[in-house]
């Protein structure tokens, strides 16, 4: 989604903006643009399409541009196609203050029909182009900076990540949050503003993360935040830990490749510390203070989006059947407005990759407020779940650059096996039973590491299927969201249409669609059920459907059954899942590259969706 990085220093800031904007790009977006002010006079630059038309725009290869005081926007298009005059940096009126904005204002076309009659004229048809013109106002009137944006915020509803600075008034920066992430990335004689930490870590590790209701004056001596009825806020410098090394492609030739491979690395730091082999046992610091009311919980309601929503999927299979305890699965969005049901005793877990996807924060908002116990399953550090949550259990996936997840969601799954484990002992599963698990667990990060040898079998079947129309995707149990992610991962990047089906479901709608166009992929382990899946394999055959088969190593029966066959290695039936989806994804990268789509940033979507 859209992205912010701003600088106020000494230093030309145009190289630092551009290449933050490039750390960017992976959220998504469809436009970019570039404010600076030089000599009280603003230099704005906007472009539709990538940073690269931008940078050329501004002759960035000759480096001629020179500023100390600037910001920079990636625009993920709301209100308004994507266009060189809707990118952000928009004007006020009198062309004084410059603003860029991640989020919607709601009430805009209120605002806006308000200033139309005090006469001003709109460029685009954004709604931050009317916050723009209503900072201007404020501006107009009490000629202060952070005062304009207060006043100017007191009348918006909606969310934002904001940020303002005025040609008169280049000494200060001036940002505010509601709903959108920002961060202050704190200099030596030189201050960072970010929506994400990798804008600007190359620069500087000290960050400042802006809470919701927050307005900062930023200058290149020190930061001043407040709220926005102007009450000084203190707040803790933390040290951002991410590594260079870590958002960049590292030799392949995808950010996706390179987090696919990541997987037995990334599991096993999910696993690193928690997982007591020995005492069959887990140990998870951001649960140790609330183990007492997770003991007593009488229900868990698993809630996220997208893929962190099939994590929670998998994560009720484990839960119910390993820990015993009543677990319901709800979307994010829809949990938000449906009024649900939710007790003091109930806990809430809030799965997110990015901690910053406005309907789990929202869920998760609405939960506390009907005073459940709010638990975050968090990949970004310091995010916003993370900080409302009454605890948690990080992913240490570390940064998960692609569009499409990949690394976030294995490591999701282990951290639910973890807590499956921890939740099943302190309610009297045996040190045996636990040492079991726990041994098993252990070895997937090898068990993966088994799979990627596949890589190039899954790159000719790819290459076979690369011109389908549609995919069908059919597993039981906990292989159901498998089939659910294992879809969702190639329509995301292929934009061929692909459906997840349980399989025995087949039979009541799908089978319709099979013929000898149709390949159907079957998540189809050794387990209790092995028989009834291949069973439904069979009438796929019956009806010539193409079969691809994520099947166990010993599986001899299924090359009979299946045209192509992809090997895992044997797991328990809930860890099955950590395993199962590692082919699934290879085969979406691999139709995606074959298909020569934008693998890591496909057509629109973001990374990160703060707005609803
Ligand atoms: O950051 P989150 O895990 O909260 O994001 C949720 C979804 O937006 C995300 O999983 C999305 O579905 C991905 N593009 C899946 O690949």
């Amino acid at each position: 989604m859209c992205g912010i990085v701003g600088y106020i220093g000494t230093r030309n800031c145009v190289p630092v903006i551009l290449e933050g904007l490039r750390r960017l790009e992976y959220r998504g977006y469809d436009s970019a643009g570039i404010a600076l002010v030089r000599d009280k006079e603003f230099f704005i630059q906007k472009k539709a399409g990538k940073v690269s038309n931008l940078a050329a725009a501004l002759g960035e290869a000759e480096g001629t541009v020179f500023a100390t005081l600037g910001m920079g926007h990636t625009r993920w298009a709301t209100h308004g196609e994507p266009s060189d005059i809707n990118a952000h940096p928009h004007w006020d009126q009198k062309k004084r203050i410059a603003l860029v904005h991640n989020g919607i204002v709601e009430n805009y076309q209120a605002i806006k029909t308000k200033l139309l009659r005090d006469g001003h004229t709109f460029l685009g048809a954004t709604d931050t182009e009317v916050l723009a013109h209503l900072v201007g106002v404020m501006y107009d009137e009490c000629r202060d900076l952070p005062t304009a944006v207060r006043l100017a915020l007191s009348e918006v509803d909606g969310t934002y990540g904001l940020v303002v600075i005025a040609k008169d008034d280049p000494g200060r920066i001036v940002a505010a949050r509601k709903g959108s992430p920002l961060l202050i990335g704190v200099g030596d004689g030189e201050n960072f503003i970010a929506s994400d930490a990798s804008a600007i870590v190359e620069h500087t590790r000290k960050v400042v993360y802006l809470d919701d209701g927050e307005v900062a004056d930023i200058t290149t001596s020190g930061v001043r935040t407040m709220t926005i009825d102007d009450v000084t806020v203190e707040k803790p410098i933390h040290q951002v830990t991410l590594e260079l090394s870590q958002i960049e492609r590292g030799g392949y030739d995808h950010f996706m490749l390179k987090e696919i491979h990541e997987q037995p690395e990334t599991i096993l730091n999910a696993m690193r510390g928690r997982l007591l082999v020995e005492e069959g046992d887990v140990k998870l610091g951001g649960l140790q203070n609330i183990i007492g009311r997770l003991l007593s919980a009488r229900r868990l309601i698993l809630t996220a989006c997208g893929t962190s929503w099939h994590a929670a999927l998998v994560g009720e299979y484990m839960f119910e059947q390993i820990a015993r305890i009543p677990t319901e699965v709800e979307y994010a969005s829809e949990f938000r407005y449906r009024d649900p049901i939710v007790n003091i005793d109930d806990v809430v877990f809030l799965i997110s990759q990015s901690g910053e996807t406005a309907d789990t924060l929202s869920a998760l908002r609405d939960a506390k407020t009907k005073g459940a116990t709010v638990l975050g399953i968090v990949n970004v550090v310091g995010s916003s779940i993370a900080r409302e949550s009454d605890g948690g259990v990080y992913a240490h996936a570390g940064p998960e650059i692609g569009v499409a997840s990949t690394k976030a969601f294995t490591s999701q799954l282990t951290v639910l096996a973890l807590i499956t484990i921890l939740l099943a002992r302190v309610r009297g599963m045996s040190r045996e039973r636990g040492q079991v698990l726990a041994r098993e667990l252990a070895t997937l990060p090898d068990k993966v590491q088994t799979i990627l040898k596949e890589t190039e079998k899954i790159r000719k079947i790819a290459e076979e299927f690369k011109d389908a129309k549609n995919f069908l995707y059919l597993g039981r149990g906990a292989n159901f969201p498998v089939a659910l992610e294992g879809a969702l991962k190639l329509k995301e990047i292929s934009y061929i249409h692909a459906e997840g089906y349980p399989a025995a479901e087949m039979k009541h709608g799908p089978i319709a669609l099979i013929d000898e166009n149709m390949p159907v992929v079957f998540i189809v382990p050794k387990d209790g059920i092995y028989d009834k899946v291949v069973s439904n394999i069979q009438e796929v055959r019956a009806r010539r459907g193409r079969i691809i088969a994520v099947a166990n190593e010993d599986d001899t029966d299924i090359d009979e059954l299946a045209e192509f066959v992809i090997r895992v290695p044997r797991t328990y039936g809930f860890f099955g899942p950590i395993l199962n989806i590692i082919p699934l994804q290879l085969l979406a990268y691999y139709i995606a590259v074959a298909r020569g789509t934008n693998v890591d940033q496909p057509r629109n979507l973001a990374k990160s969706v703060t707005v609803e």
